[in-house]
């Protein structure tokens, strides 16, 4: 039986979300900070400072949808590239994001998580997230994945050579490894597959995030840029994934 109701969103929007269909893991590529400041003549920064108003937004209400796992793309292997002052300024944001919303995020029961080769971070960086997991672990709310010097080649990558040298008898022929055995060296050993990727700012490509997890996830692009993505925007993002004939290859 579906038990389907109107759900109200604070932005003043209706959408029919099936309460006994909420995806379990939701995964979101950040994208357009940098045109979103462009648009409004500002420097790139002030774009990714809004950018992080809509993770704050976004993050409650997955809480509030019950939904178990929200993965944030943030930082790529690729952003290094970028000039330093944007690099340093987001690795600001990210310390300075932690500091204020930590208490917030702890008092609704979210576990802050992160996914990624943090050691090559700054200091400071890798010290707040390392604390913020340790305090948040025991939290019931939702799991939020922050992505940062991610790369879904770097983590199969990382994962096979975990997994070489966890291998015992290296000179053994009959080694075989399952899917299942090589999942657990994945950064998101444990956790679900995410059931939808959500990309705004009008891009449709997966920019090195989550390739192994994404072999059945459901895409949903949108032209909106990241900071003006709202919580009418997660809604219509979740109702049209609830629309969509999820096949795994069967009929
Ligand atoms: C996403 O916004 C944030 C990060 C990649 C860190 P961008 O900075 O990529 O914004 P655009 O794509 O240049 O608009
Ligand atoms: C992907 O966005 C990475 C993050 C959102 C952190 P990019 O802006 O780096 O991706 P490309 O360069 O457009 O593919
Ligand atoms: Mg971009």
């Amino acid at each position: 039986m579906f038990n389907i109701f109107k759900k109200k969103t604070n932005s003043n929007t209706s959408i029919e979300i099936d309460y006994n269909n909420i995806p379990k893991h939701i995964a979101i590529i950040m994208d357009g900070n940098g045109r979103w400041a462009k648009k409004k003549n500002l420097p790139r920064t002030f774009g990714h400072k809004a950018g992080v108003e809509t993770i704050r937004k976004i993050i409650k209400e997955c809480n509030r949808l019950g939904i178990k796992y929200l993965t944030l793309y943030a930082f790529s292997t690729e952003n290094w590239k970028r000039p330093k002052d944007e690099v340093n300024a987001l690795m600001t944001l990210l310390v300075e994001y932690l500091k204020k919303e930590f208490d917030e995020l702890n008092k609704n029961g979210v576990v802050i998580n992160y996914i990624g080769d943090i050691s090559k971070l700054p200091k400071t960086c890798q010290e707040e997230l390392i604390k913020a997991k340790r305090n948040t672990i025991n939290n019931k709310g939702v799991v939020m994945n922050l992505a940062l010097n991610y790369g879904g080649r770097a983590e199969i990558i990382n994962a096979l050579n975990s997994l070489i040298s966890d291998i015992k008898d290296k000179n053994s022929k009959n080694i075989t490894i399952s899917e299942k055995d090589f999942e657990k060296y994945l950064y998101t050993s444990g956790m679900p597959d995410p059931d939808i990727i959500i990309r705004p700012s009008g891009e449709q490509r997966l920019s090195n995030f989550l390739l192994w997890q994404c072999a059945y996830s459901e895409f949903w692009y949108s032209d909106i840029l990241w900071p003006d993505f709202s919580e009418a925007d997660l809604h219509q993002a979740i109702y049209d994934y609830q629309n969509r004939d999820r096949r795994f290859g069967g009929i």
